[in-house]
């Protein structure tokens, strides 16, 4: 696979082509992704569920995502990693530096920050650093405390407006791509189609210019719960690259999320 940048991902928004991503938290299946041509690779403190085996993300530091960003860049030198910034990694922009630092240096391309329209500082002052930024909007897993569970964010008019506008505030603030997760499919469409970033849908439609999915979840081995919008790729494959490559074909044809995935 050719080295992948944030030039090829507003291209292939340009283009209508939608890519498929993952997440990753070790080298052998960073490897078998990348053989796949899996441009997209989300190191995500999903890793506090799936790895740690926790109910929350909350318990995830620092240096437990740049130690598994390592981990993944070696498995797949030429993937786009987006790492995330752990819970109360980035309560200010001066800490935010401190932890974006730590995960470019492991190896990411870009730090993903869950938040809204308070971000909006955070986001110019890491971006005019060097540091490229992925803002996380709709279901925010790190404030499951404040949405009082995991559910569907931007179900009335007066949320959906605020999360278009907050999108656009963090685009003009420098965001270079989005990430959507539970919301319905038509303001996710919504949201994708006025911002010029590209859009990473989960939970979100068909819409999006990109789907990404916990890799736990299309293997059918997830430790806690599977939430609806995944779906298990690896039943009906016999091994785990086919079911890796069904996932990619099925988000590039966009046959994958169908309406059981998505949310109205
Ligand atoms: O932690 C995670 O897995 C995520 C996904 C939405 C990519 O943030
Ligand atoms: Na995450």
């Amino acid at each position: 696979m050719k080295k992948v940048t944030i030039s090829d991902l507003n291209n292939w928004k340009l283009l209508g082509h939608k890519f498929a991503s993952i997440t990753a938290y070790d080298a052998s299946f960073a490897k078998v992704f990348e053989q796949q041509n899996m441009p997209v690779l989300i190191v995500g403190d999903s890793l506090g569920s799936v790895i740690q085996g926790k109910e929350t993300t909350l318990g995830v530091n620092v240096k437990d995502i740049a130690y598994h960003t390592e981990c993944v860049r070696v498995g797949s030198p030429n993937s786009f990693i987006i790492s995330d910034m752990p819970f109360m990694s980035y309560p200010t922009p001066e800490i935010a530096c401190e932890s974006a630092a730590t995960l470019m240096k492991a190896g990411a391309n870009m730090v993903k920050l869950e938040g809204s329209g308070w971000l909006a500082e955070t986001v110019k002052v890491l971006t005019e650093r060097a540091v490229p930024v992925c803002v996380h909007l709709g279901l925010l897993p790190q404030a499951v405390n404040i949405h009082g569970g995991y559910k569907v964010q931007g179900k009335t008019q007066e949320q959906a407006e605020n999360m278009l506008n907050d999108a656009l505030q963090l685009q003009n603030a420098g965001a270079q791509v989005l990430v959507l997760e539970c919301v319905p499919a038509t303001l996710a469409d919504k949201i994708t189609s006025k911002l010029d970033i590209p859009v990473i849908g989960i939970g979100a439609g068909k819409n999006t210019d990109g789907q990404v999915l916990v890799m736990h979840d299309i293997l059918g081995i997830s430790a806690n719960y599977i939430p609806r919008f995944t779906k298990n790729f690896l039943a009906g494959s016999n091994d785990i690259n086919s079911a890796v490559a069904k996932y990619i074909e099925a988000v590039q044809l966009q046959t994958f999320p169908e309406d059981e995935h998505c949310f109205q």
